[in-house]
């Protein structure tokens, strides 16, 4: 089975082929995944312009598609189907791919299925060649939307564990990066100036610290690095001072994640951790949490850092699986901006 995949929730339009069971083995091959990145257009506004995204994604999409089937060297007669995100993400931005898929699916005869963002980042550490979903887990998944802790315990049912009260984890990246006049995406700069710093350097606010709480929130902690900013604006120029804040701000918020995960893990009993999106390319949080599964001795598997960013690939793999598991489901004729991963 081989399944094309359409992403454009947000500024990322993406396309890519995935490949499930084939030469009769098991598993999944990824046979294409190209990325569109717009970052270079928001750049000049420090964050996505909607107005913007849905140019892109308009100018770019069909492109994209040819490119991700030459790539895979297969026609649309190859196919066996079409995967599109259905939200959560920016409306606009989502009507775009799924009208997109839509159009396609009419004129090929493809079936056309909705996968939700959210899955696809937590099934992306599964989109390997061993292919298979070892529910029950617990996935942290951090990305510019979402701080989301999920029992995932089988197809389709997952349970929200915990989530964030204000900021998502990747915005606080963002913001604070901004701050710190470092450039946009903030997350990377952020991670890159941290590597020169002392993250024992200042000693930032770590919120809702009771073990069994698994809410999360950001804003306290962007509040107090604004307010320490502002009491010695000077410093900014000094390339050590920044680098010292963004390695403190990033153990903050690494500390958090790691804790309230392997507490989740624990309380639920769950003993395979994953953590997906785009804050899980940092390497002191992928390494934190190398180190906790080591001490808590849960399994730990990462999603590789080319899927941890918004991708296509997260979302064809996921149809295909989900199809070959029997767990699809019908296509909602419109897209969900707020489409929730849990019904719980
Ligand atoms: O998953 P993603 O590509 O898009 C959303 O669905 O939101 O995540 C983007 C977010 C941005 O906020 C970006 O700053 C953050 O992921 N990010 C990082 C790193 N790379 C990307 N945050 C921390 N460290 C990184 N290395
Ligand atoms: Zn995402």
């Amino acid at each position: 089975m081989r399944w094309l995949g359409i992403e454009t929730s947000c500024d990322e339009s993406a396309v890519a082929v995935v490949e499930v069971g084939g030469a009769g083995g098991k598993g999944l091959r990824l046979l294409s995944s190209v990325v569109g990145s717009q970052i270079a257009r928001h750049r000049p506004f420090g964050g996505v312009v909607p107005e913007v995204a849905v140019r892109e994604h308009l100018r770019n999409l069909p492109r994209l598609a040819e490119a991700a089937l030459a790539e895979a060297r297969l026609g649309t007669g190859d196919l066996d189907g079409i995967a599109v995100t259905q939200g959560p993400g920016l409306a606009t931005s989502l009507l775009i791919g799924h009208a997109y898929a839509r159009g396609l699916g009419l004129a090929t005869g493809l079936p056309v299925r909705g996968v939700n963002h959210l899955e696809g980042h937590l099934l992306s550490p599964f989109l390997t060649a061993e292919g298979t979903v070892p529910f029950p887990f617990l996935g942290l998944i951090v990305s510019g939307g979402h701080t989301l802790l999920i029992e995932a315990r089988g197809w389709n049912d997952y349970r929200r564990l915990g989530g964030t009260v204000d900021d998502a984890a990747g915005e606080v990246f963002d913001k604070v990066a901004r701050m710190l006049s470092l450039g946009y995406p903030g997350g990377p700069e952020i991670e890159k100036a941290a590597a020169q710093g002392d993250a024992a350097a200042h000693d930032f606010p770590r919120a809702f610290p009771e073990r069994a709480d698994f809410r999360f929130s950001f804003s306290g902690l962007k509040t107090s690095v604004r307010y320490f900013l502002e009491k010695t604006p000077e410093k900014l120029a000094d390339p050590r001072f920044v680098a010292d804040v963004a390695a403190s701000f990033q153990k903050a918020v690494v500390d958090v994640l790691v804790r309230k995960a392997s507490d989740a893990a624990r309380t639920r009993n769950l003993r395979t951790v994953i953590a997906a999106g785009g804050v899980a390319c940092n390497g002191a949080l992928r390494a934190a949490l190398e180190r906790e599964s080591g001490r808590a001795g849960y399994r730990l598997l990462l999603a590789p850092p080319v899927l941890c960013t918004d991708n296509a690939a997260m979302i064809a793999g996921v149809a295909a699986l989900k199809e070959e598991a029997g767990a699809a489901l019908p296509l909602p004729d419109d897209i969900d901006p707020n489409l929730p991963l849990a019904s719980v």
